[in-house]
């Protein structure tokens, strides 16, 4: 695809480490992915790998992760790939990195929800975060682990606690993030449901979402569909449904085997790449992402975000204006449920002994 192709193009950028400035091809950025002997962390390890702007993969798990590190260090690209395993290797894993990224946990079965997730996961993000704080808490932080409407709140918490939150760099990554992103990919799902539905031509459609990851929580913005485009008010059901049932269904066809793993995998890589870019003085970046917000009165949203050298730059508002009768009522509906995830999120870290 062209945005495929796009990201992940070698790109000349102006160097200003060491004594000279000049114009390089350089791959000097370190990304630590925690959890990358998993579904999710393979691929995207993978993917990164093939990033021209990273010299250093440092790969992490509790397990299996020597043999993944030793297959990909074969791969002729500029990363060197290292492996660590166990928690007396962490440190040494994150110590520079630029991006840390986090798929550790577990996944869901057919008949969980997101939240079901909650209990191990939180304490799985929490202990890693508390070492991304004490080893690299410059770098962009990427949340993967379900649930994101919780596990970015634990990260945000457990940073605060060690005196080094940066909401500018704490950023939950979902599948619909480049579902639904700004960029008009060619596999994606939503853009996907919507073309077929229309009629359209898949790389032009662009589907902006808000809000959350899970259920009711995950509101696209059908009316805002790019290119203009009409629904009956039964297509805005059932595609709003789907749309939010996505990752269900991924759970289900797996039926036991896990959730989805390559699309995010994908998305993730993607959302790498573009903090990459940002980090790298790109001043065009846009991507989409759940993350400390004032766009509305909740405390973290997911909304279109503008990317820059320091993180957040600015939060895109233009999307929560004008929203169809629907999409209000979904709005005001999604907000108690998004509001009890975060909180959970939060109380988790604080009620610690
Ligand atoms: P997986 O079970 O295949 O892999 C998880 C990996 O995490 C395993 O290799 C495991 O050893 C590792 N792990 C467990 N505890 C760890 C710890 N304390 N430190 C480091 N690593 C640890 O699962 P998966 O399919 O890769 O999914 C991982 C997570 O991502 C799940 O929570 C899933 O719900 C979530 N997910 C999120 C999205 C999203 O849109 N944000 C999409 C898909 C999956
Ligand atoms: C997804 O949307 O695919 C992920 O959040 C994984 C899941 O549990 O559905």
């Amino acid at each position: 695809s062209t945005a495929l192709r796009g990201s992940f193009a070698l790109k000349a950028r102006k160097s200003n480490r060491g004594s000279h400035y000049g114009l390089q091809l350089v791959a000097s950025y370190k990304v630590a992915i925690l959890g990358a002997a998993g579904g999710i962390g393979q691929p995207l390890a993978l993917l990164i790998k093939m990033s021209p702007l990273v010299s250093a993969l440092n790969l992490y798990d509790i397990a299996n992760v020597k043999g993944v590190a030793a297959d990909l260090s074969h791969c002729n690209t500029p990363s060197q790939v290292l492996d660590f395993t166990g928690a007396s290797e962490l440190g040494d894993c994150l110590k520079d990195a630029n991006v840390v990224v986090i798929p550790a946990g577990v996944p869901r079965k057919p008949g969980m929800t997101r939240d079901d997730l909650f209990n191990i996961n939180a304490n799985i993000v929490m202990t890693l975060v508390e070492a991304v704080a004490d080893n690299c808490p410059d770098a962009f932080i990427h949340i993967i682990s379900n649930p994101v409407n919780s596990t970015v709140p634990t990260a945000a918490e457990v940073l605060k606690q060690k005196g080094v939150y940066n909401p500018k760099k704490l950023f939950g990554v979902t599948t619909l993030d480049v579902v639904f992103g700004v960029t008009t990919l060619d596999v994606v799902r939503a853009n996907t449901f919507v073309a077929q539905k229309k009629n359209l031509k898949l790389i032009d459609v662009d589907v902006p979402v808000i809000g959350g990851h899970a259920g009711i929580t995950i509101l696209p913005l059908l009316s805002k569909t790019k290119p203009a485009v009409s629904f009956t008010d039964e297509e805005v059901e059932q595609l709003t449904v789907r749309i939010q049932n996505a990752g269900t269904e991924v759970v289900e066809a797996k039926a036991g085997a896990g959730s989805a793993t390559l699309s995010m995998a994908y998305a993730a890589a993607r959302f790498v790449e573009s903090s990459l870019r940002a980090l790298d003085g790109d001043g065009d970046v846009y991507e989409c992402s759940f993350v400390q917000s004032d766009l509305t009165d909740l405390p973290f949203f997911a909304s279109r975000i503008k990317l820059g050298r320091n993180g957040v730059e600015a939060l895109i508002p233009s999307d929560l204006i004008g929203l169809s009768e629907y999409e209000e009522k979904a709005f005001e509906a999604l907000k108690p449920e998004l509001k009890a995830s975060i909180e959970k999120g939060i109380a988790f870290v604080q009620k610690q002994p």
